[in-house]
């Protein structure tokens, strides 16, 4: 049975190691990115390598979009999706959005509310269908507590990990099934030549994870998995001293 998976911000490392995983599973894939036809290499070579269909579509999330025939749209070019993927993020420069408000806006938009619009349509898309599906959506650990050196896109990670729980809970009585992904540092573009990180994971052991956690259907994954303890120590410092800290 051909099953299909629509990944949005197919470009980014950690898509593509997630498409490779999803193509072998026996996914067909629709891979969405902005300036699209560069995927095409990668995806030939993804056709080769597992006979799925591949297909590439133009995607930008910063644009004014008729967001919500997105998903119909998709099905009608590309046939009915199972999956949707939620990847596309921006880091941003946390030091130029405390002062500029188009950085900041672009921090929060692409991170937050983009996602929450998009993951609505997708999310009434599938429940629409009435047949098992899935969404997936990128977070961060950055969420989990605000931080001097990135609360922008912390907090519109941490609103997206929200949003997420909700719908979860909205769509809980539905066989669509939501997972809420927060990786640590991963080795892709978005984190090159950053200073201070640590314990830097492999986009393909982040995809890995990914993949296990949604055929569990796990809630919430952190990855690799000792993120959560990390993080969970980080949540439990008393605010009194956290704010003092220089992280
Ligand atoms: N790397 C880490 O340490 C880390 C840690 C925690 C969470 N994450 C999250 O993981 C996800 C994937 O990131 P990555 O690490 O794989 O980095 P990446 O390779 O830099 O991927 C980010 C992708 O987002 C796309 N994107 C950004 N703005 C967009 C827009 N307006 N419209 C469409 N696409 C847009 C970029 O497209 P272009 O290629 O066209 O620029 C890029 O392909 C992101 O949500 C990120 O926040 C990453």
């Amino acid at each position: 049975m051909s099953r299909r998976a629509l990944i949005l911000g197919a470009k980014s490392a950690i898509a593509q190691a997630l498409a490779r995983r999803l193509a072998a599973e026996g996914y067909d894939l629709v891979l969405a990115a902005r300036q699209s036809p560069q995927l095409q290499p990668f995806a030939a070579d993804l056709r080769l390598r597992t006979g799925r269909e591949v297909h590439l579509w133009e995607f930008e999330a910063l644009a004014g979009e008729a967001w919500a025939e997105l998903p119909e749209r998709v099905q009608q070019e590309c046939g009915e999706f199972e999956l949707g993927v939620l990847v596309f993020g921006y880091l941003g420069d946390q030091r130029l959005a405390q002062v500029d408000s188009a950085e900041m806006e672009r921090i929060l938009h692409t991170n937050f509310t983009r996602p929450a619009l998009v993951l609505s349509h997708l999310a009434r898309y599938l429940e629409g269908r009435g047949k098992v599906g899935g969404l997936i959506a990128i977070g961060s650990v950055a969420g989990d507590r605000g931080r001097q050196s990135n609360y922008f896109y912390g907090s519109a990670k941490g609103g997206l990990a929200l949003f997420l729980q909700g719908l979860r809970n909205r769509l809980a009585a539905t066989p669509v099934h939501v997972l809420t992904v927060k990786p640590g540092f991963v080795d892709t573009p978005m984190t090159r030549g950053l200073e201070g990180l640590f314990l830097v994971a492999s986009p393909d052991r982040v995809a890995g994870d990914i993949l296990r956690a949604y055929q569990r259907r796990q809630d919430i994954l952190y990855t690799p998995w000792f993120w959560r303890y990390i993080m969970l120590i980080i949540k439990h410092i008393p605010e009194r001293l956290f704010k003092r800290l220089k992280l």
